[in-house]
C-alpha cells in the first residue's frame, strides 16, 4: 500500500489566531486525525528570518508559542505519524536546497505572483534569502520525499491559495531534476486547499493580522474575545433594532457565517436582522457564545501543557525524523550529481541504512 506523506509549515513570527485556525490548522487537524498520512508540520524558523532577521528574540518566543498554538489545538507529536520539525535543526535541508537552486531558472522564481507581490513592499530592504525563499521552500517540502516509493510518491502539502505558486514551482523543479540526471527520483507535490479561505480582521479589514492589530488569538482569554466583539464594525445605518439592516459589511456576521456551527441559525437571525427583528448586540453575543465554544477546548488543552514533559522529546524526535529523510534524499540527489565521492565507502551509501 502506497500512502502520501503530507508536509506543511508556518513562520513563526507571532502567535497564531483565529484566521489561522480557519484557513489552515483546522485542515491540518483533519488530515492527523484521519490518519491516512504521515504528517510533518514545520517550523519555519529560517523563512522567518527572510524578513525578521533582525528580531531574533521575536522569532525564538513566536517558535515556542506556535508550538503551544498547535499542541492546545490538537496537534499531536506524540502520535506515531505526527512530526514537528523545527526547520533550522535540519543542517541536510540547506543542502538540498542549494543543489535544488542549481537546476532551477532563474526564471522561473522571479516570475512567482505571491514573491512578486511581497517583493513589491520589501524594496530596498530585500535581502538573497527572501530572493529565493520559494526555492529553499521546495527543499522543506522535498526532504520527506520517500525515494523508496521515487517520483510516485507524491507529497501532499495543505496551504492557502496563496501558496499554489510555490507548489507549482516545487513540482517543476523536481521534474526538472529527474530529467537533467535522467532518473525518477523526486516526486510530485500537491496542494490541498480548505474549504474556507481566508477570515477577515475584527476591523473588516480584509487579511487578519498581528501588525494590523486585528486579530483574535487562539490564547485569548474569554473576556478579551467578548471585548474584541463588542468592538467590532456592524451596520453603521441601523440605529435601532427595529431599523431595516445591511449584513454586506457586518463583521460579526461575517465571522458567523465561517465559524458558527448551525447554518441555518445564522441564516435566520440574517434574515431577521435585515427585517429589523434583531439588533446587534444579540448578534455580538452570538458570536461571542460560538467563538469561546470553539476556543474553551484550546485554552484547556493549553492550560494542561505545562504537566506535558514528553512534549519536548517528541519535537525533537520529529525533527530526527526528518533530517534523516532529508539525508537521504540528498545522499540520493549527489549520486545523480556525481557528488559521490565516498560513494565506495559504506558510509556514503543509501543501501546501506
Ligand atoms: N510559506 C509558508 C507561509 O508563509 C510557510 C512554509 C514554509 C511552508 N515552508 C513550507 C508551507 C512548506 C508549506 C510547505 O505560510
Amino acid at each position: 500500500m502506497t500512502t502520501n506523506r503530507v508536509l506543511t509549515g508556518i513562520r513563526p513570527t507571532g502567535p497564531l489566531h483565529l484566521g489561522h485556525y480557519v484557513g489552515a490548522l483546522k485542515n491540518w487537524l483533519a488530515i492527523q486525525n484521519g490518519q491516512e498520512h504521515e504528517c510533518f508540520f514545520l517550523i519555519a524558523d529560517v523563512q522567518a528570518l527572510t524578513t525578521h532577521a533582525s528580531r531574533p528574540e521575536l522569532i525564538k518566543e513566536s517558535v515556542f508559542e506556535v508550538l503551544a498554538d498547535w499542541l492546545a489545538v490538537g496537534l499531536d507529536p506524540t502520535l506515531p505519524r505526527t512530526h514537528f520539525v523545527v526547520q533550522s535543526m535540519v543542517p541536510a535541508r540547506y543542502e538540498l536546497s542549494t543543489l535544488l537552486q542549481m537546476v532551477t531558472p532563474n526564471s522561473w522564481v522571479t516570475r512567482n505572483p505571491t514573491v512578486k507581490a511581497e517583493m513589491e513592499s520589501l524594496k530596498e530592504e530585500m535581502v538573497v534569502g527572501f530572493a529565493t525563499y520559494p526555492v529553499d521552500q521546495a527543499a522543506d517540502i522535498l526532504m520527506v520525499a520517500d525515494i523508496a516509493q521515487g517520483a510516485a510518491g507524491r507529497i501532499l502539502v495543505p496551504v492557502g491559495e496563496d501558496q499554489l505558486p510555490h507548489l507549482e514551482l516545487t513540482r517543476e523543479i523536481a521534474r526538472r531534476f529527474n530529467k537533467i540526471y535522467g532518473c525518477d527520483l523526486l516526486p510530485d507535490c500537491k496542494g490541498l486547499v480548505g474549504d474556507v479561505g481566508r477570515l477577515v480582521g475584527t476591523d473588516g479589514n480584509a487579511k487578519m493580522s498581528k501588525s494590523l492589530g486585528n486579530a483574535i488569538y487562539l490564547s485569548d482569554p474569554a473576556d478579551t474575545v467578548a471585548a474584541k466583539v463588542n468592538a467590532m464594525f456592524t451596520d453603521p445605518n441601523k440605529l435601532r433594532a427595529t431599523d431595516p439592516g445591511n449584513t454586506d459589511h457586518h463583521v460579526p456576521f461575517m465571522y458567523l457565517r465561517d465559524l458558527h456551527p448551525d447554518k441555518d441559525k445564522v441564516a435566520s437571525m440574517e434574515a431577521d436582522y435585515k427585517a429589523g427583528r434583531l439588533g446587534d448586540m444579540p448578534v455580538k453575543r452570538e458570536l461571542i457564545t460560538a467563538l469561546n465554544e470553539l476556543l474553551e477546548p484550546i485554552r484547556e488543552r493549553r492550560a494542561a501543557l505545562h504537566s506535558r514533559t514528553d512534549l519536548f522529546d517528541s519535537v525533537i524526535h520529529g525533527t530526527e525524523c526528518a533530517r534523516r529523510l532529508c539525508e537521504h534524499v540528498v545522499g540520493a540527489m549527489k549520486e545523480q550529481m556525481r557528488l559521490d565521492y565516498v560513494g565506495a565507502l559504506p558510509l556514503g551509501r543509501i543501501d546501506a541504512w
